[in-house]
């Protein structure tokens, strides 16, 4: 008989679930209500923590942006970011709002996670991640991914937060080696994750790999880390992630030994995606060689984007007194080096364009980085064109039910 994603669960401790995880697009793509839509209908939804003061202030009406900039405006000029801070009670106060008013929205079966990434260093990476991930957890949560990094030391930051093991954990990595990183610093804790997604080379935006990200494939990566689970009798639910785009594409790597599937592309055009509707039609109209891998990203990780998108060869000035979410450590971000270097060189240019970096928090703000999975040029196939030529946006349920029950590649459109 054919399989369908409907005829497999995860289980997660106590819990049986639809086996389809949304994954989170940050900043403010996967907002609550796509999140709440998956925990409706038995699966796993994901908000993200990512330069949550914007997120607060958008959806909650706070000033935490406001309130920063006044605070640090006189450094505007000074190249040197150093002194810019995150305040640690408003950090809090802005993710408690986040998380609590998403959990207390929830309904259904189904579980909302965060995603919490490493490389969003906030000029105190240990500090802030600490803030970060005990808010989430006072708040509520029912569990973290951690993402954009190794996470070696992250862990041990809430091990003695009283729900260090009633919330989920789950680390996201694209190699074995990673995985066995990270599984060795849990041990020390006696804390395994309690899920581990495997992302590819396809997914959206920031990769694990380096530029020859193509040399790579998921199933691959896929069947070394079960084999090893296996061979060291560890039973961790493997997750695949990048490039699933229909059920029988999740279906493959049920069959093949994995416990979900994480998806986001096909939701990224959904009602409830955070996109603007302008933006969300670029997604839909876009062709697979407008699709780029670039290093724009202050990060250092490649990352895909749309080619078109306005962040890139953008020089607008760096914005760190109301952002600064990508200071490392010393206060410096790639963007900023990159920009300030441009300023020298053409001191009399009203605009500048930077092509070698972009600065995401700024664009990332404003919609304006098109970050997007390699099967985007694919979105035009899920969906139907209305009469003025835009194509319809589908419903959250609709794409998640396709997924969870649809067969041999088909994909359900939208009703006329
Ligand atoms: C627009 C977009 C934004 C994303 N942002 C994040 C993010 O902030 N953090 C993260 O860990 N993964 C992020 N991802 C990766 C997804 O969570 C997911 O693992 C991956 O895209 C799944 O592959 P698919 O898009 O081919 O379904 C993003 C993906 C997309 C499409």
């Amino acid at each position: 008989m054919i399989k369908r994603v409907d005829d497999f669960r995860l289980k997660l401790g106590s819990k049986e679930l639809v086996p389809i995880m949304i994954g989170a697009m940050g900043v403010d793509i996967s907002i609550a209500e796509l999140a709440l839509t998956a925990a409706r209908l038995g699966g796993i939804g994901h908000i993200s923590d990512a330069m949550v003061h914007i997120v607060a202030d958008r959806h909650y009406k706070t000033h935490f942006v406001r309130d920063k900039l006044r605070k640090y405006k006189y450094n505007i000029p000074n190249p040197d970011k150093s002194q810019i801070q995150f305040d640690p009670g408003q950090l809090a106060e802005a993710t408690k709002l986040h998380v609590g008013r998403t959990m207390e929205s929830k309904q259904g079966e189904g579980l909302i996670f965060i995603n919490c990434m490493e490389k969003l260093t906030m000029n105190a990476p240990l500090e802030t991640l600490r803030v970060r991930l005990r808010t989430a957890m006072d708040a509520g949560i029912d569990g973290i991914t951690l993402s954009a990094g190794l996470h070696l030391g992250s862990l041990a930051l809430v091990q003695d937060h009283p729900r260090f093991r009633d919330v989920r954990f789950g680390i996201i990595v694209s190699s074995l080696r990673a995985l066995q990183l990270f599984l060795r610093k849990g041990a020390r804790l006696n804390r395994l994750p309690d899920y581990i997604v495997v992302e590819g080379p396809l997914a959206g935006g920031h990769l694990g790999f380096g530029m020859d990200w193509a040399e790579y494939d998921l199933k691959t990566i896929v069947g070394d880390i079960l084999r090893y689970l296996a061979h060291e009798d560890m039973d961790i639910p493997v997750i695949p992630a990048g490039g699933i785009f229909t059920g029988t594409d999740a279906v493959e790597f049920l069959e093949a030994g994995a416990s979900a599937v994480q998806v986001a592309t096909r939701f990224t055009i959904t009602e409830e995606s955070g996109l603007p509707a302008r933006v969300k039609q670029e997604y839909f109209k876009a062709h697979e060689d407008e699709i780029e891998v670039n290093l724009v990203s202050p990060t250092g990780y490649p990352m895909r984007m749309l080619k078109k998108c306005p962040a890139i060869g953008s020089g607008s000035r760096p914005n760190c007194e109301a952002y600064g979410y990508l200071l490392d450590g010393s206060g410096n971000c790639s963007y900023k080096d990159a920009y300030y270097r441009e300023m020298e060189k053409n001191p009399d240019l009203k605009t500048i364009s930077i092509k070698d970096k972009t600065c995401l928090c700024t664009h990332m703000r404003n919609y304006e980085c098109w970050t997007c999975g390699h099967t985007t040029y694919r979105l035009k196939d899920t969906s139907r064109r209305l009469p003025d030529g835009t194509y319809k946006l589908l419903t959250a349920e609709h794409v998640f039910r396709d997924y969870q029950f649809s067969t041999e590649h088909r994909i359900a459109l939208p009703e006329e």
